[in-house]
């Protein structure tokens, strides 16, 4: 349901007004407690996604609920709502334990670097480090791609076609930085000197989501439609697209490329793995214990494909010469829903998306090891991670959706490592 910003501010100053008429659409979401307030939260907080969110959350007290709101709504206007809203929501969704992680302690340090994005309530997500160190991310919600240079802060937001809802931005081997239009059925590339966009739709209707992509050595781009089942390639230099369809319900979602060039595709609606011919398109299709569904994977220097187990809360292993998996159980226990992964240095990353904060996991394959942390954003844990890629210097970039916060993660080189 994203808008463009103007929309989504007119939309916000609309819901000012206490009008029956936005409660509209709202049947399957749960009922917000009766209170002074509800009137307000009914208008303003379902605008860009259900009241779930709200009653699903970890609570905040009445200063964690102010900070948050005011990454998605700017309500400096009208004082006198702002407060109400925000009487109500720490009157009725104080701080629990719901969510809470069990973080897992160790030796390895890590630092988190922070910034929030310009457009409120944009779904932040999938920070990309280009080859000059500065970092691309897309905003789903706002219909943007934008560009951060990490010296400076400074940024810049790129609005894209309308209702392209940007899944996530990838940079190919030019550096030039394309986005999935999820919502229109189409793929894109930006060209940041004009701020326009070259605008590839899919050859067929059916294929209404591009997700997830990434580009090969001859910068062809594999690419996911989720809701779709089907796995696409796309050659820039013709713009011609070619389509092939997956299981039914598999719900094809993390793309990435191995070392011999064939793309790997994580199944997030049944237990598989598809290994995909990149000339043919033909599928292999890799079986994974009953019940799995797995958002993200990665490959390892050493051919590897690592897997977040997310339904049944693990981390996977799947050894593409033997077809055997090997899964350790995630710290935060079953329903911890494993998410985003990436492998640096040989470590492998990933968050537990369903805790509040959202940990950051580090998994150390040698050792067989866990270490986690909390994942900041601002004094509030909100939001989680949806995607996350290493950078050239061995750190790792993460977001935190709710929050409006696309962050950095530094490891601590130990002494000898850094020799
Ligand atoms: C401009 C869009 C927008 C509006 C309006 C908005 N939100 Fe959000 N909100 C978001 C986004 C984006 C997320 C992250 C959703 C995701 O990642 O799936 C989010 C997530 C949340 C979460 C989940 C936090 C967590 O644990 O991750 C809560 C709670 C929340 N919003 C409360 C509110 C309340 C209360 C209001 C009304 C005052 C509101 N939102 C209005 C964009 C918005």
């Amino acid at each position: 349901m994203a808008r463009s910003t103007k929309t989504l501010l007119a939309a916000a100053m609309f819901a000012l007004l206490p009008l029956a008429a936005q409660a509209q659409g709202q049947a399957q979401q749960p009922a917000l407690p009766e209170g002074a307030g509800k009137m307000l939260a009914d208008g303003m907080c379902t605008m860009c996604h259900r009241t779930n969110l709200i009653t699903g959350s970890s609570g905040y007290t009445r200063e964690g609920w102010k900070e948050l709101i005011a990454t998605m709504l700017d309500l400096s206007g009208a004082p006198n709502e702002a407060a109400t809203l925000t009487e109500y929501l720490a009157t009725n969704f104080p701080p629990n334990t719901r969510r809470t992680p069990k973080l897992v302690s160790g030796p390895n340090e890590i630092t988190f670097t922070e910034w929030t994005m310009p457009t409120l309530g944009q779904r932040s997500r999938d920070p990309m480090q280009a080859e000059d160190g500065t970092i691309w991310w897309s905003g789903q919600f706002g219909n943007l791609i934008g560009h951060l240079d990490p010296k400076t802060g400074a940024m810049k937001e790129y609005l894209l076609p309308e209702n392209s809802n940007p899944h996530t931005v990838e940079l190919d081997n030019l550096g030039r930085p394309w986005y999935t239009g999820n919502k229109n059925g189409s793929v894109g590339m930006v060209d940041p000197a004009t701020g326009k966009a070259t605008v590839y739709k899919m050859p067929d209707p059916a294929a209404k989501d591009p997700h997830t992509m990434k580009f090969d050595k001859n910068n062809v781009m594999f690419f996911s439609a989720q809701n779709s089942q089907m796995i696409g390639r796309l050659d820039p230099k013709t713009g011609d697209i070619k389509l092939v369809k997956t299981a039914p319900r598999s719900q094809p979602y993390g793309v990435k490329i191995d070392a011999e060039g064939n793309p790997w595709v994580s199944c997030n609606g049944r237990p598989c793995l598809y290994k995909v011919n990149p000339d043919t398109l033909e599928l292999t299709e890799y079986k994974l214990p009953e019940g799995s569904t797995v958002r993200r994977l990665d490959i390892a220097e050493d051919g590897m494909i690592w897997y977040v187990n997310s339904s049944l809360g693990r981390l996977g292993r799947l050894d593409p010469k033997t077809g055997e998996v090997k899964e350790w159980p995630s710290p935060s226990g079953p329903k911890s829903h494993p998410y985003a992964i990436a492998i640096v240095d040989g470590i492998v990353w990933y968050n537990e998306s369903f805790q509040r904060p959202d940990a950051l996991v580090r998994f150390d394959p040698k050792a067989e090891s866990f270490q986690s942390w909390a994942i900041p954003s601002g004094n509030v844990h909100a939001g989680h991670v949806r995607h996350m890629r290493g950078t050239r210097e061995g750190n790792l970039l993460i977001h935190q959706s709710s929050s409006n916060r696309i962050i950095q993660v530094t490891p601590k080189r130990r002494q000898a490592e850094a020799r």
